[in-house]
């Protein structure tokens, strides 16, 4: 099944729409020399925003800020790594002064090993959840300290479907995402008074660099569609709408929540009926 991208009905600022237009916002997407952050920028320039993109290596993000420009929107390419307070404070400092203003924040930024639980070794463990979630946190900390400054911003923190499930195998990933559903509820808690909304963005199987293995094994991605109720796994523009809707004024009344983009494998129901014999969707 193939879908319409979205994003090819958001370009041009999404000026049809004023409840989805970012035209004039500044918006940092953490992690953006490839995969879902990628697609996370674009959709947010697509609506109006202007973009600061994020990497370990700047240099690799030559050829996606080209991309961003030729939709009309200003970027601007700085390097971070979110496990150093450091490179967190001097990142989002240079973005507030090429921009003067920062409004959305999109948490991206992630790392995975995937390994048997016994196999799990203490730097694993360190290196999964610096990035994920002591890093999402301080992220958000050093952007919001602007945004109360100006009463307004959206944080959007990417969690997972293990923000709300567990897997074998990803322990250390599974806590840090399900840290990041809490850090999500709190956060809105404490900044919603300065008109900071904090939700969660939680996909559910996509490929991308991060586990492209698996997608190698036919019989591992059969298994994986008997699972998802939409029956396909996910497609980067399935995320372009729920980005655009957190990051936009539409989303002002949500905070402190998880929303899973995940075909449906988060509920659970076919995976509890094991091997009885379900009706095919026409979705
Ligand atoms: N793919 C999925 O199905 C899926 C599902 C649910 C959630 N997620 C989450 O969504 C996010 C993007 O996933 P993806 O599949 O696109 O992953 P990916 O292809 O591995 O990309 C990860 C991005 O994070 C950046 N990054 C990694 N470590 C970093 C660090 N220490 N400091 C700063 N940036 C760092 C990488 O940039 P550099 O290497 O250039 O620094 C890269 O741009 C991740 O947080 C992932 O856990 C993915």
């Amino acid at each position: 099944m193939t879908t319409t991208p979205i994003s090819s009905k958001l370009a041009s600022g999404s000026a049809n729409n004023p409840l989805f237009d970012l035209t004039g916002k500044t918006a940092i997407v953490t992690g953006t020399s490839r995969g879902l952050g990628q697609d996370f920028a674009r959709a947010l320039a697509k609506a109006g925003a202007d973009i600061v993109l994020t990497s370990r290596n700047r240099a690799s993000l030559s050829a996606f800020e080209a991309e961003i420009r030729a939709l009309g929107r200003r970027t601007v390419a700085l390097d971070l790594d979110v496990r150093y307070q450091h490179s967190i404070e001097a990142m989002v400092s240079a973005a507030e002064s090429a921009f003067g203003h920062l409004d959305i924040l999109v948490n991206n930024a992630g790392f995975n090993i995937r390994k048997p639980a016994l196999e799990v070794t203490w730097e694993d463990w360190n290196v999964i959840l610096d990035t994920n979630l002591r890093g999402s946190f301080f992220m958000a900390q050093a952007v919001a300290r602007r945004m109360i400054k100006a009463k307004y911003g959206r944080i959007i923190n990417i969690g997972s479907v293990t923000s709300v499930a567990g897997y074998a195998g990803l322990g250390p990933y599974g806590a840090s995402r399900g840290g990041i559903r809490q850090l999500t509820m709190s956060l809105a808690d404490d900044w919603g008074k300065h008109g900071i909304t904090v939700n969660c963005l939680a996909p559910g199987w996509f490929r991308t660099e991060q586990n492209k293995a698996l997608y190698e094994d036919p019989e591992w991605v059969q298994y994986l569609i008997e699972r998802i109720p939409i029956k396909r796994p996910g497609e980067p523009h399935d995320l372009d709408g729920p980005i655009v809707f957190l990051a936009s004024k539409s989303s002002r009344y949500i905070t402190g929540q998880t929303i899973l983009i995940d075909g449906g494998i988060s509920t659970g129901g076919l995976r509890a009926l094991g091997k009885a014999k379900v009706p095919e969707s026409d979705v």
